[in-house]
């Protein structure tokens, strides 16, 4: 059996779509066939991203917006949903991560994750929710494995990628009833991408990671964007409410080999 996932003309924003797993997420929309949107803080990583989802073939949007400003989303999320008559596919995954003991960071340090990660992740849902195809709109918020184990040196992403799970859950209550699913995926260590350089900033380390998970690879961007797509896709379309784990199998218990290196 041959079995071909196309999106031709689904309209899809990816929030953080500029750059590692994010951008992989948005390739893979572009390749299916979709238009694509992203939007980051950086305009230069925007007009690149564009350029490179234009090569793949994509009518290609962008916008630059903080999170953390609600208006800035807000205005970027209402230009593109009205040029576009709306959306179909949602994906939100801006985060921001470093390593930092509880008892060492400031309430700042803590409150900047927060705010990025679930904060801004409400800002996206409240901006896209009166553009979203219903029925058939489909959300994915990009979460962690931070957000179901407990790791040292990440209370701040733990509480902050939890709170998004949680956010997943109680929208997929609330906004299924209009056809709108939404979802959760949980990529896990992700070769070559800022995240990994973060947690894992040396080739030990690196290797470290590839031990401890059990299929003894690191992921791809690919692999988190296929399974983007398939969740859009009418293949996913009976899936709400989810955290899907796409790691390897690194959320049995393997992540917890990171407490090892404190
Ligand atoms: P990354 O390359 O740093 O990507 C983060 C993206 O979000 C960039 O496009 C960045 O662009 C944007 N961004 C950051 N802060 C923002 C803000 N305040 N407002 C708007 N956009 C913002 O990181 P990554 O490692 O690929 O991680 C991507 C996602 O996967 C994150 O949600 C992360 O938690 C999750 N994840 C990663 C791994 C991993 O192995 N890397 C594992 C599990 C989960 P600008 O700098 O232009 O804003
Ligand atoms: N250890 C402890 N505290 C840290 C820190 C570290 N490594 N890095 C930043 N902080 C603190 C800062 O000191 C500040 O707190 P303070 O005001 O009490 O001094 C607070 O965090 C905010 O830092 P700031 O640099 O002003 O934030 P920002 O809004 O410019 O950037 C970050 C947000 C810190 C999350 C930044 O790393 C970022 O933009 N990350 C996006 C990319 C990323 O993290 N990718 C991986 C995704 S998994």
């Amino acid at each position: 059996m041959s079995v071909t996932v196309a999106l031709t003309g689904q309209r899809v924003l990816v929030v953080g779509g500029t750059s590692g797993i994010n951008r992989g997420i948005a390739e893979c929309f572009a390749r299916a066939g979709a238009k694509v949107a992203v939007a980051s803080r950086t305009e230069q990583k925007v007009e690149d991203t564009l350029v490179a989802l234009q090569k793949l073939g994509a009518e290609a949007r962008g916008f630059c917006a903080d999170v953390r400003d609600a208006e800035a989303i807000k205005a970027g999320v209402d230009q593109l949903g009205e040029e576009w008559g709306g959306l179909d596919v949602v994906v939100s995954g801006a985060a921001g991560n470093f390593p930092a003991l509880a008892s060492d960071m400031s309430a700042n340090a803590f409150k900047s994750v927060v705010d990025i990660d679930l904060l801004g992740t409400f800002h996206v849902m409240q901006a896209v929710y009166p553009h979203l195809s219903r029925p058939g709109g489909c959300v994915i918020n990009i979460s962690a494995p931070q957000a179901a184990v407990a790791l040292i040196a990440q209370s701040h992403v733990c509480a902050a990628k939890a709170g998004v799970d949680m956010l997943t859950r109680s929208l997929a209550l609330e906004w299924g009833p209009e056809g709108i699913r939404v979802n959760s995926v949980m990529p896990g260590p992700i070769d070559g991408t800022e995240g990994m350089a973060r947690l894992a900033p040396s080739e030990q380390a690196r290797q470290a990671v590839v031990d401890s998970v059990p299929l003894r690879r690191l992921g791809t961007p690919e692999d988190i964007g296929r399974i983007c797509v398939l969740l859009a896709s009418e293949w996913g379309g009976y899936i709400s409410g989810a955290v899907l784990p796409v790691d390897g199998g690194w959320s049995l218990g393997g992540v917890s080999a990171m407490n090892n290196w404190h």
